[in-house]
C-alpha cells in the first residue's frame, strides 16, 4: 500500500495524475470534440480589425445586459433570424483576439431589447444605427434603450472634416445653432460591428432546424382582406420592418427618413416604382440616407402585403400591387434572392 502520510512524493504525483485526468476529461476532450464537430460555416466572413474593436466597445458598454445573440428554435424568435442559431455560428477559432483569447460569443440571456444575431441584415442602415445609438427615442418613440451620447461629439459646423459621420441632428434640436453632431471612432467601430452581425448561410444541402410554435404564441386572426388574398399581415410587417425608419405613423423623420404618408411615390397609380424601392433599396436624395434593400429579408407575399398596407393606410389611397408583379420585378432586380 502507498502510505500517503509518509510518502509525500506519491501524494504529489497522485494529485497531479488526478488533476491531469480531470482536466483532460472536463476541458480538453470536450473542446477538441466541439472543434471537430462544429467547423466554421463556409460563408462566414472574417472579422475585420474595426469590427473587433467594435466588439470590445459592445462588451465595454454592457450591451448584452439587454440584448441576446441567440435565435432560439421557437416561433417567437422567427423575426430575429432566418433560421435558429447553430453552434457553428459561434465558431470563431480562426478569429482569435490573440493567442490566449478567443473572441467571446455574446449569447446573453436578457431579452429587454431585440435579439441582435442578424441585426446587420435586418437593420443595415448605418445612418439609422448611428442615430439610434445617439438617441434611441429619435427613431423609436418610447424606446427604453439608454442614449449612448458619449460615443458622439458636438462640434462647430466649421470643424466637420470630410470622412466624418455627421448625424441629421439640427442646431435647434441641440439648443446650439451652428453645431453638428459627429460620431467618434468608438461609435464607428461599434456600428461596424453591429452591421457585421449577420447569420451566415448554411452550406447547400444542409437543412436548417425548423421554428417550433412557441408556448402561448398569440393566434391573433389576420385582417379578413389579407386572409382572402392569401397574404400575411401587412400592418405587422410594417411595424416590424419599416416603422423603425419611416416611423409608426409613416410621417418619417426630417433629414433622415422620408414620410410614406402622402408620398407621391407611394400614391402613384402603378405600384412598380414602390416595388422596386422595397426590393432593391433606394438612394436618390442627398438629404436622406440610403434605404437598404429588403429583397433578401422579405418574401414576395410579405412585400406585396406591406406595400398594400402602406398604399391603403396613413391617408394614402392607391390601388394594390399583385404578388405576380412583385415576383416578376424580383426576377429583374434581385434574382439571387429567388429560392430554388
Ligand atoms: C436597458 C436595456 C438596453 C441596453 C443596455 C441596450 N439596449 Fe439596445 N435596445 C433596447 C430596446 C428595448 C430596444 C428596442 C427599442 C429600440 O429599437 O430602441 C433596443 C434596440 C436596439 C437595436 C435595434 C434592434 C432592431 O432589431 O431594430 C440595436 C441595434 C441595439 N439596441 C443596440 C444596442 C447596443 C449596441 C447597445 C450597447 C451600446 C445597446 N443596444 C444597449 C434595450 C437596450
Ligand atoms: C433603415 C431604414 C429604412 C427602412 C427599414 C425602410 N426604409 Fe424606406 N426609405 C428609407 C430612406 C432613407 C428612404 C429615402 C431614400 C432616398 O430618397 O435617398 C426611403 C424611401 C422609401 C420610399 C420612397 C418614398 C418617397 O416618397 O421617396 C418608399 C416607398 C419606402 N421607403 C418604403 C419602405 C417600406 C415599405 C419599408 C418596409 C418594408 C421600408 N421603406 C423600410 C429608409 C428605410
Amino acid at each position: 500500500m502507498i502510505d500517503l502520510h509518509k510518502d509525500q512524493a506519491n501524494l504529489v504525483n497522485i494529485s497531479l495524475l488526478v488533476f491531469a485526468l480531470l482536466s483532460t476529461g472536463i476541458a480538453v476532450a470536450p473542446a477538441l470534440h466541439l472543434q471537430d464537430n462544429n467547423a466554421p460555416l463556409p460563408g462566414m466572413p472574417k472579422m475585420t480589425a474595426q469590427e473587433r474593436r467594435g466588439l470590445a466597445v459592445y462588451v465595454a458598454e454592457g450591451c448584452m445586459g439587454c440584448h441576446t445573440q441567440q435565435v432560439r428554435n421557437i416561433e417567437m424568435d422567427k423575426t430575429w433570424g432566418a433560421r435558429p442559431s447553430i453552434p457553428s455560428d459561434y465558431y470563431y477559432s480562426k478569429q482569435r483576439m490573440n493567442v490566449w483569447q478567443q473572441s467571446p460569443s455574446l449569447l446573453g440571456s436578457e431579452r429587454t431589447g431585440p435579439d441582435l444575431t442578424n441585426v446587420g441584415q435586418r437593420q443595415a442602415s448605418e445612418a439609422w444605427q448611428m442615430l439610434h445609438l445617439y438617441d434611441p427615442r429619435m427613431v423609436v418613440k418610447g424606446s427604453v434603450m439608454p442614449r449612448y451620447g458619449w460615443l458622439f461629439q458636438t462640434v462647430d459646423s466649421a470643424a466637420v472634416q470630410s470622412g466624418d459621420v455627421v448625424l441629421p441632428v439640427t442646431g435647434e434640436q441641440l439648443g446650439a445653432p451652428g453645431k453638428k453632431v459627429v460620431a467618434t471612432q468608438k461609435a464607428k467601430d461599434l456600428v461596424a460591428y453591429l452591421l457585421s452581425l449577420k447569420q451566415a448561410p448554411l452550406p447547400s444541402g444542409v437543412q436548417a432546424d425548423a421554428f417550433l410554435p412557441s408556448p402561448g404564441a398569440d393566434g391573433k386572426p389576420l385582417p379578413a382582406a389579407a386572409v382572402e388574398a392569401g397574404l400575411p399581415d401587412g400592418g405587422a410587417i410594417f411595424s416590424q420592418v419599416c416603422a423603425a425608419c419611416h416611423q409608426p405613423d409613416a410621417k418619417g423623420l426630417p433629414g433622415a427618413f422620408p414620410a410614406l404618408a402622402g408620398s407621391p411615390i407611394v400614391n402613384e397609380e402603378s405600384p412598380a416604382k414602390m416595388i422596386d424601392i422595397v426590393l432593391g433599396g433606394y438612394d436618390a436624395r442627398p438629404e436622406f440616407g440610403p434605404m437598404p434593400p429588403q429583397a433578401a429579408n422579405l418574401s414576395d407575399a410579405e412585400i406585396t402585403a406591406v406595400i398594400n398596407h402602406v398604399r391603403s393606410s396613413f391617408g394614402n389611397n392607391a390601388p394594390p400591387a399583385t404578388q405576380e408583379a412583385v415576383r416578376s420585378q424580383r426576377a429583374v432586380i434581385a434574382p439571387e434572392t429567388i429560392a430554388e
